[in-house]
């Protein structure tokens, strides 16, 4: 019987795995002499290394030939020409429209976007210069010197990941968040803020999201409480699809920034949604941003499959994944500005390949999405580190690191530094039980005491990692570095058969809760499980009217 080209490439994959599996990375290292410059690619200014990845020179080919089976040229063509690529929404997805430089000539599904994209970046631009410059001030006169943003998931993660990244190139202006509809976080936001100086963004893309609208309300009334109803109005801003919802929520209309359908929630900080970030960041920083990622469009869109860094990222994370079963992966960016990138991660790539079924409607036929954690460097190292060098399981690492820093003494950069190569290294070389053994007999120790302690001291190695560097923490490098990783998670997705840009499988929740809100606000109860039964009888009792 003859495999179709998809299934033929995956048992091609299976076979190099197999081939591949007994052979350490460190003895790949010496079977393939131009390891290192093969799988060492520069993109859009950062630098990918590959190379301390498990996958043999076969093991890749294999990856890139089932690249090509599954289409990912022609996915990735379709996708920038604004083809209706989110098959189960109907709509096209443009992302890299977004942060194109002007003049470019995008459409989405047949319709021409890339001027009234240009009207939007001109519209923000205007309101941040005139944030900035003073010009546009409240409502009592005053300029505003603090920004609330309001927003959730991709209304949220991307700008608070940008804030943090760069606010220390614009230290001027207070940006704050609330997502959560646990009031702790807003109450915490507005602590310290005058609401005379403070500008709130609510930010939807449908505006209909339960948290954002919970968390607007409340900075209304805050707004309201000293400034008056006309005066309040002068203080907020709404960013949406939905531009008509959010006038009907109360926003004047000249104060309304819209996007579009075809912006994925998780890939929005390129648009409105960036808001915040331009205002308090200045806008010329925030078009470097852009700019940065638009660098990583024409790479992905130019950049021959071995050469392309998004599909080769995706390919080592695919190796893990399908060809050696590993189910997580570990972010550790060696920069506590992007501390957040984690956070991030695990909306772009679990919600959007965090997913069973295939475009068609049938089974996917290999594991998707991996469960993505992590935190700083050099802080997960005091904290699931020795999971990742001992665990029982072997989980990946992506370490993201800069060879200059603009903020801290130069010192703590190069230990910073040195603690990136080190675990890296640490986490591919191991050490021997035979090494433990030779050290703890030069210390005295009995055979017997060597021979309890030895085989917990023993680090097994082999475990791989994806090193992303770049020179310094920039807004292009920020830009580059969000921007390979939507490549990647699309590259992903089209490979497993998925479609990356829905997320049906955030809906039931929110459905129940508002069955359940209606219940624990004293309406009719409605049948459950027994255990939500309980529960709901109890806290009804306790957070009830
Ligand atoms: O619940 C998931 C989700 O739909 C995300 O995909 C989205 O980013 C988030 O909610 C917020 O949605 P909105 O921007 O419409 O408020």
């Amino acid at each position: 019987m003859t495999l179709d080209p998809i299934a033929a490439a995956w048992e091609r994959l299976d076979q190099a795995v197999a081939r591949s599996r007994p052979t350490s990375i460190v003895d790949l290292f010496a079977a393939e002499p131009d390891r290192l410059t093969r799988l060492t690619v520069d993109a859009a200014g950062l630098t990918l290394d590959l190379s301390k990845q498990s996958w043999s020179r076969d093991g890749l080919d294999a990856v890139l030939a089932l690249a090509r089976a599954a289409g990912v040229e022609t996915a990735r063509d379709k996708l920038f020409a604004g083809a209706v690529v989110n098959r189960s929404e109907g709509r096209a997805v443009l992302h890299p429209a977004l942060r194109a430089p002007d003049g470019a000539a995008f459409f989405a599904d047949g319709v021409p976007v890339s001027a009234e994209i240009e009207a939007g970046r001109g519209r923000m631009k205007a309101l941040a210069d005139g944030i900035r410059a003073g010009d546009i001030r409240g409502a009592t006169g005053q300029p505003f010197k603090a920004i609330l943003h309001i927003g959730i998931g991709g209304s949220d993660l991307g700008p608070r990941l940008v804030w943090e990244a760069l606010k220390p190139l614009a230290p001027t202006l207070d940006l704050r968040f609330a997502a959560n509809v646990d009031g702790a976080e807003i109450v915490q936001a507005l602590t310290g803020l005058d609401p005379e100086t403070t500008l709130v963004i609510a930010v939807s893309k449908t505006f209909t999201t339960l948290e954002t609208l919970a968390n607007a309300e409340v900075a209304r009334d805050w707004l309201r409480a000293s400034l008056g109803e006309a005066g309040a109005r002068r203080h907020f801003a709404a960013v949406s699809a939905a531009p008509d919802k959010a006038v009907a929520f109360g926003v004047d209309a000249d104060r309304v920034f819209a996007f579009w359908d075809w912006v994925g929630g998780r890939f929005s900080i390129w648009s409105a949604v960036g808001l915040s970030c331009a205002i308090a960041l200045g806008y010329d920083r925030f078009q470097r941003f852009l700019d940065g990622a638009a660098a990583m469009d024409r790479h992905f869109v130019e950049a021959p499959l071995e050469a392309n860094a998004p599909v080769l990222l995706a390919g080592a994370h695919l190796y893990n994944r399908n060809g050696l079963g590993r189910g997580a992966r570990a972010v550790v960016p060696y920069a506590q500005r992007l501390r957040l990138l984690p956070a991030f991660l695990q909306q772009l790539e679990m919600e959007s390949n965090g997913k069973r079924t295939r475009t068609d409607g049938a089974p996917v036929t290999h594991a998707t999405a991996t469960v993505v954690f992590g935190d700083a460097g050099t802080n997960g190292q005091h904290a699931f580190f020795q999971l990742l060098h001992q665990g029982a399981d072997v989980i990946p690492v992506d370490l993201v690191g800069f060879a200059r820093t603009d903020e801290g003494p130069a010192d703590m950069h190069v230990k910073l530094t040195a603690n990136l190569l080190a675990q890296a290294e640490a986490l591919m070389i191991g050490r021997s039980e035979a090494d433990v053994r030779a050290e703890l007999a030069g210390k005295g120790l009995s055979p017997a005491e060597i021979d309890i302690l030895a085989p917990q001291r023993t680090f097994p190695g082999d475990r791989p990692t994806s090193l992303i560097l770049g020179d310094i923490l920039s807004p292009e490098n920020l830009g580059a570095l969000l921007a390979l990783y939507e490549h990647k998670t699309f590259v992903e997705g089209v490979i497993w058969g998925i479609n990356s840009f829905d997320q049906w499988g955030v809906e039931l929740g929110k459905t129940l809760a508002v069955r359940l809100l209606g219940e624990l606000d004293g309406g009719p109860r409605s049948v459950h499980d027994p255990s939500t039964t309980a529960l709901v009888a109890r806290l009804a009792a306790s957070t009830g009217p």
